[in-house]
C-alpha cells in the first residue's frame, strides 16, 4: 500500500505496534511499518513483528556498546528504509538529540498519562501508573505528542482521559489506559499521514 514509510521503536511487548499494524490492515493509516527497532534483544514485540516478516533490528548495549555506534546504526537503518515517521511506542531508551533533530517533527509518542502530569525523567511504563495511585488523582489517561530534544515535553497532539478509581492497582489501571493508547496512536498516525497535524509553536491542530 502506498503512503508513509515507519519506523516503530519498542523494548518489550509491543502491543502499541500491534495496534498501528492492525490499524493499517484496516487500511486506516495510509503508509506500512517498513522497520521495527527495538533497544532489548528479548522483547516479546520483536518476535511479533519477525513473525509478520517486518525487517526487525536489535539495536543496543550488547551489539553496539557505545551511544554513539547505537546512534549511527539507527540513522543507518533509517535511512536505507527511507522513513517518514518514527513512532515510539513503549520505547525505553533516550532518543539521542541528533535523530530528534534529523527527524524535527517526525518522531512522535505515546506515554501512558496526562501530559504534563506523571511524565519526564523516571515516568515510564507502570511507575506512571503506580505515581498516579500514589498521589490520588482521580483522572488519569494517555497522551501522543511529537518529540522534541527533552523528555516528554513535545507538542501534544491528542489526549484522552481515563477516571481511576478506588479499588484500581497498577495492573488495573495500566490495563484500561493501555486500551486508550491503542485508540489514540494508530489515530495520531493516521492524521500524520493524511497531512493533516499543523504545528504552531507548540500548539497542534488538525486540518482538514
Ligand atoms: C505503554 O503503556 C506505553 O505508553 C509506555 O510503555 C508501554 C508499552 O507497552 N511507554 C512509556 O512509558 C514511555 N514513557 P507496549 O510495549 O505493549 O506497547
Amino acid at each position: 500500500m502506498a503512503g508513509i514509510k515507519i519506523a516503530v521503536f519498542i523494548s518489550g511487548r509491543g502491543s502499541n505496534l500491534e495496534a498501528i499494524l492492525d490499524s493499517i490492515n484496516r487500511e486506516e493509516i495510509k503508509g506500512e511499518v517498513a522497520l521495527v527497532i527495538s533497544d532489548r534483544k528479548d522483547a516479546k514485540g520483536l518476535e511479533r513483528s519477525k513473525e509478520r516478516s517486518i525487517p526487525s533490528v536489535y539495536i543496543g548495549k550488547s551489539n553496539y556498546s557505545d551511544n554513539e555506534s547505537r546512534v549511527d546504526k539507527i540513522l543507518e537503518v533509517l535511512e536505507l528504509k527511507e522513513i517518514d515517521l518514527i513512532v515510539l511506542a513503549g520505547y525505553m531508551s533516550i532518543v539521542d538529540t541528533s535523530i530528534v533533530r534529523k527527524y524535527k517533527n517526525k518522531i512522535i509518542n505515546i506515554h501512558p498519562s496526562l501530559i504534563p502530569s506523571f511524565s519526564g525523567k523516571g515516568y515510564y511504563g507502570s511507575f506512571v501508573h503506580k505515581a498516579v495511585l500514589d498521589y490520588g488523582v482521580k483522572i488519569t489517561g494517555a497522551t501522543v505528542h511529537f518529540v522534541d530534544e527533552d523528555t516528554d515535553t513535545g507538542p501534544v497532539i491528542i489526549q484522552e482521559a481515563v477516571k481511576v478509581f478506588d479499588e484500581d492497582t497498577v495492573d488495573s489501571l495500566s490495563k484500561r489506559v493501555l486500551g486508550i493508547e491503542h485508540e489514540i496512536l494508530p489515530k495520531a498516525i493516521k492524521l500524520f499521514a493524511e497531512n493533516k497535524l499543523v504545528i504552531e509553536g507548540r500548539i497542534v491542530k488538525r486540518r482538514d
